[in-house]
Order: C-alpha cells, then structure tokens, then sequence
C-alpha cells in the first residue's frame, strides 16, 4: 500500500513530505547529544521539532484534502517557528554572546521572565493577525486571571521577586559558604523559588528566597584573602607571653592550610584567673574544612607545649589546708631546686662543692625580660650579675655619636654584670634584651663568701673579665679612631673647600 502511495506520489511532493521528518530525525539525534553535552539549544531545537512535525501533519492533511484542523495546525506551526526563532536568537545575544565576550552575564531568572513575556508578546500577535482573535477580550481576561493567581500565589511570587533580586545583588554565588540563621553551608543551588545549601553535616537545606532578603547573610568566601579562623587559648603564669606567642605561630606556620599572607596573629585578651588567655587570628581559604584545620593546631600545639615546657593549666578543686608561711616555704624550695640546676650548668661555678652552689641557689632569683628591655644601662651603679638560663642579650657601648654600638651578644650559660659587682665601678656597657631570656640574679652579698672562701671562682671570673674588659677597651678605642678620623677628614675636606674658594675669588 506505502509502494503504490510514494508510486503516485510526483517527485516534488515526496520531498514536501519526506523533508520535514528527516529534520525532525536530524534535530531529536542534535538534542539527544545536547543533552549529553549539557548545551542550552535544547529548547530551540525542540520547538523546531514540533514546528516540523505540526508541517508533516499539514502536509498529509493537504495531501488527503482533509482540511478540518488545518487552519488550527497552521496556528500552532506558526506558534512553534516564532518561539523557536525567538529563543534561537536569544541564545545568540544572551548566552552566547555575552558569556563568550565575557561581558557582564544577565542573571538566569531575568532571562526567563523577559523571555517570557516575549513569547506570550508573540503569541498574542499571531492570534491577532492569524486567528483574528479579539485580544481585548483574552487581556481583560487574563488581568482577572492573573489577579485572581496572584492572590494565592503571594508566597511563590515574592520568592521570585527576591530569587530576581538576590541574582541582582549577588550576596553569594553557588559554591559559595554562606551563614544564614542558624545554618551555616555551602550554596549547591539558587531558583525562582529558594536557594539550597549544604551544611557540614551534608544536609540540605532549602532557604525561601523571601526569608534570605529579609534576614542577613554572612559571606565566608567572597574575600579574596580568604576567611580569619580564630580560637583561644590559656597558658599558665609562668609561661612568658612571647614564648607562648613563638611557639603558637610556628606551629601555624607548619599547617599548610593556613595562609603566610596576610600573616597569623596571636595577641594577649585577658589575665584570668588562672591562666593567660591568648586569642589566635589566622587566614584560611578553605573554609569547609575550618574544624578540621582548628582541631589539627590544637593537636600540634599540645605536643608542642609539652616539648617546650609550656603548661595549659586548668582549676584543681584539691582544697588543701596550708599555712600561708608553708605555701611560701615551698615555692622557695621549687625555685631553689631550678636555681641550683643552673648553677651546676655554669662554667665558672664548677669547681664549687654541692654544698656552696646549694647555699647560693637559696638566695637567688629568677627574673625574666621581654626583647627591647634594658637590664643595665652603662654609668649606672650596680651591685648585681645575671646569670642567662635562657635568651639572648646584647652588650652595647656608646662613644660621642656612636650609641648603641653592640660589643658582643651573649646567651644561654653565659654571665653578664660581673665587673661592677666585683670592683665597684659604674657599669661599662649597657645590656639589652635581643630575645625572650630569663636570668638567674645575683646579689653582691650572695657572691661575697663564695669569692672569700674558693679564690679559684674569684679567678676564673677575673679571667674573663679580663678579656672582657680588654676587649671593651679595643672597642672604644677603635669608635676614637674612627671618629678622629672622621674629624680629619672632615677638617681635610673644610681646607679643600676654603683653598678652592679663595683661588676662584684671586683669579
Ligand atoms: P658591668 O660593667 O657590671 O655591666 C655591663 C656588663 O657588660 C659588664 O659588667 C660585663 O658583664 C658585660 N661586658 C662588658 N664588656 C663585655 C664584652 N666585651 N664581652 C662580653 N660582656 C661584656
């Protein structure tokens, strides 16, 4: 039967009829990759497939002289083309063009309702010049339509109005970690009617556009530095902030999940009770994993106060019932048992017996300076030396307009101080602290029966102080020479000037 219908059938209009299903064939193979592809021409192409199948059916209609729903067939095809040709071109100007020029991208929901009312623009003038339909009638019609919609859709159409605005404003964009009431995740999503973000607990939440126009929102990852993590924590009395200070920011300079620039920060907030409290300010750009990366710091710097012998302490209920004098007993013994270990670690007290290092450790004290400090300022008097448990000092002389001129720097198990204690004359240099350094004090007094009793220590001090002293005086001589012959040169190059100007003024 089909041979003897395309036998009959003259060349031209096997074309007319065969030419519109190898297109729609063509287009539903093109969306079926598009889809795959992910491209936006779905739409268009799928109104030309309708357009084409509407004309196959006229075609076959025409063919049969079966003309009942031709006239509504030719509407619809019209319909199909104009639409199609209208979202063609618009995927030319507005997806295409602007997102491959790069120019500023018109936000997904304007696009749709403008392209909206296009279509609808579109149909209303073909039914008026194709179907002669009265539009006046469909318009009133459709204002009581639509007023009646809009009423019971207040709620849909002002998450839409604020889904159109948030596209506007762009308080985030997808992939974004926003904070909104009491959820705080990452933007997986944003439509007409919410927007859906994902928490750290992988739950979804879908957040009314309306409610997040009305509230506010915090923004973790639109500043390009990233976002400031912080945490506090408590180190013990003992502990100096500065050390403490060291030691928190090598171990985030370790943490390759926190920022070198802008760099990390750690400032003292509060004296408590009974611990010092720091506050801890680093850049992270990975935002998600903030817990984790906190948790990590946290970890590190457990092992690292431990190594370092910095105490996190914590409040003990044990009520103990002590005389005020035995609390003070004991802390002189714990500091007397410290002072006794440095003692032992000083060359110049090693010829000491047990006995004389421990009636020292019993009169000394600890003291602890901060870089920048001045321990002993030069011409001052002074009947005291330092012992260096730990740090770094500078030794520094001034001479004419050379100040602070550094002469040596001294650190652990090193001793500063000695020469005016010993021989009563004003202090020769001044000594300033270079780094954190803690020093063992001590007096004129506690030294007198040391040096009366074992001459040795007497000489090995003297020795040193020897050399020191030596070595001070080259110094001072070399800042002279220097000076002197900077005056020379000075006085040298006053004669040049003079003799140049007086041969000028003769000639
Ligand atoms: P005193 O003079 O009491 O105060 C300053 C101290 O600096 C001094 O004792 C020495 O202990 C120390 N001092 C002076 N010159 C030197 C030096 N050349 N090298 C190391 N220390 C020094």
């Amino acid at each position: 039967m089909f041979e003897d219908f395309f036998a009959n059938l003259p060349h031209k209009e096997l074309i007319d009829i065969l030419i519109y299903p190898i297109l729609i064939i063509i287009m539903f193979a093109y969306n079926i990759y598009a889809r795959r592809k992910k491209h936006t021409l779905k739409l268009p192409v799928g109104l030309f497939i309708f357009y084409f199948a509407t004309m196959t059916v006229i075609q076959i209609l025409q063919k049969y002289e079966f003309t009942t729903f031709l006239s509504t067939l030719e509407l619809l095809s019209t319909i199909f083309l104009t639409l199609a040709v209208i979202r063609f071109i618009t995927f030319i100007l507005v997806d295409y063009l602007m997102r491959y020029k790069e120019l500023a991208p018109i936000p997904v929901i304007t696009r749709d309702i403008g392209l909206a009312f296009i279509y609808v623009v579109a149909i209303l003038i073909i039914l008026r010049y194709e179907a002669k339909v009265n539009l006046t009638s469909i318009i009133t019609t459709s204002a009581v339509v639509t007023a009646v919609i809009g009423l019971a859709l207040q709620d849909t159409l002002g998450n839409l109005i604020a889904g159109i605005v948030l596209q506007m404003e762009k308080p985030y964009n997808v992939g974004d970690w926003i904070h909104f009431d009491t959820y705080t995740g990452k933007v997986i999503g944003m439509s007409w009617k919410s927007t859906r973000i994902v928490t750290r607990e992988r739950e979804v939440v879908c957040i009314p556009n309306n409610l997040i126009t009305r509230g506010h929102v915090l923004n973790y990852t639109q500043m390009d530095a990233g976002h400031i993590a912080t945490f506090n924590i408590g180190t013990s009395y003992v502990d100096p902030p500065n050390r403490v200070r060291e030691a928190i920011l090598a171990t985030l300079a370790e943490n390759p999940a926190v920022s070198s620039s802008p760099a990390p920060d750690v400032r003292v907030t509060s004296y408590s009770d009974f611990y010092i409290n720091y506050l801890v300010r680093f850049y992270i750009t990975d935002f998600e994993n903030e817990d984790r990366i906190k948790s990590q710091i946290l970890n590190q710097l457990w092992y690292r106060f431990h190594r370092e012998g910095i105490t996190i302490p914590f409040p003990i209920r044990t009520i103990h019932h002590v005389k005020e004098e035995d609390v003070g007993a004991a802390e002189k013994s714990k500091t007397s048992k410290k002072a006794l270990a440095v003692l032992k670690r000083v060359d110049i007290f090693k010829p000491l017996p047990e006995n004389a290092l421990d009636n020292i450790s019993h009169r000394v004290g600890f003291q602890s300076f901060s870089p920048g400090e001045i321990i002993i300022r030069e011409g001052q008097a002074g009947q005291s030396m330092y012992i260096i448990v730990y740090g770094e000092c500078d030794i520094m002389i001034s001479r004419g307009s050379v100040t602070d001129h550094v002469v040596a720097t001294l650190s652990n198990g090193q001793f500063f101080g000695e020469m005016s204690l010993l021989t009563g004359e004003p202090r020769s240099a001044t000594v300033k602290v270079k780094k954190d350094t803690l020093c063992l004090k001590i007096e004129k007094n506690d030294l007198q029966d040391i040096i009366s009793g074992h001459p040795e220590v007497a000489e090995a001090i003297s020795e040193i102080l020897a050399k020191r002293k030596e070595d001070l005086e080259k110094q001072k001589e070399s800042l002279d020479e220097k000076k002197k012959r900077g005056d020379t040169s000075l006085a040298s190059q006053l004669l040049t000037k003079i003799k140049a100007f007086f041969s000028r003024s003769e000639a």
